[in-house]
């Protein structure tokens, strides 16, 4: 398979198996990833056709999604030998996969692992990372808001990951994005908190 098929057939694969996602990892979110990932491989002189396949197989194996992540990762392995990829080239995707993960919190070890970093990233922040949070809280039956701080909430998440992504980003042009997306997060947070603070009659 020349390259071109080869992100033909996993775009497709990836759209037959993510699409009925409700929290926020749907085909589309693959799709954002996978444009990013090419774009920033582009600017960072690194592989855009390893970066764009590693931005569509991104999520494959995450445990959140997946009942065995092991079996799941072996399986896109075998996925890529198959469409003819040498194993330095599986490998090189496997580690940028491996350190995508904000909540394992591992360090990228090379650049093209930096590049799918940071355009996971960008999909958690600004408008669609706000839309997601809402769709993952929602589809784990969590509150928007709670008094409780102990209470897992979505705003909380907003705290405990969203306003730290912008300082982390690696690549140039992803932290200029990001710092885009930071400034739309802190104004959504602001109006928010404004608007569910606002006292009438029934609260006298
Ligand atoms: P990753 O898969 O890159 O480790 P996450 O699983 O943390 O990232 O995030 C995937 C999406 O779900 C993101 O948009 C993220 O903000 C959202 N998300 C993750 N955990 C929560 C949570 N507890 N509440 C609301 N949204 C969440
Ligand atoms: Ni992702």
């Amino acid at each position: 398979m020349n390259q071109s098929d080869v992100l033909r057939k996993t775009k497709e694969y990836i759209y037959m198996k993510f699409s009925k996602d409700v929290t926020g990892h749907g085909p589309d979110h693959m799709e954002r990833v996978a444009t990013w990932c090419r774009t920033l491989a582009r600017e960072e002189s690194e592989d855009p056709f390893l970066a764009e396949l590693a931005g569509w197989l991104h999520d494959v194996d995450d445990q959140k999604l997946v009942q065995d992540p092991k079996q799941a990762r072996e399986e896109r392995m075998e996925w890529l030998l198959e469409c003819g990829l040498t194993k330095d080239d599986v490998n090189a995707v496997e580690e940028a996969i491996d350190t995508v993960s904000y909540r394992k919190g591992k360090k990228p070890t090379t650049r093209l692992a930096e590049i799918v970093q940071d355009a996971d990233r960008l999909d958690a922040i600004g408008a669609i990372g706000i839309a997601r949070t809402f769709a993952f809280g929602g589809s784990k039956g969590q509150l928007l808001h709670s008094d409780d701080p102990d209470e897992p909430t979505s705003i909380r998440h907003f705290h405990d990951k969203l306003l730290r992504i912008h300082s982390l980003m690696n690549t140039t042009s992803g932290k200029r994005e990001a710092s885009h997306r930071h400034e739309l997060v802190l104004q959504f947070l602001r109006e928010y908190e404004r608007e569910q603070n606002i006292k009438g009659e029934t609260t006298k």
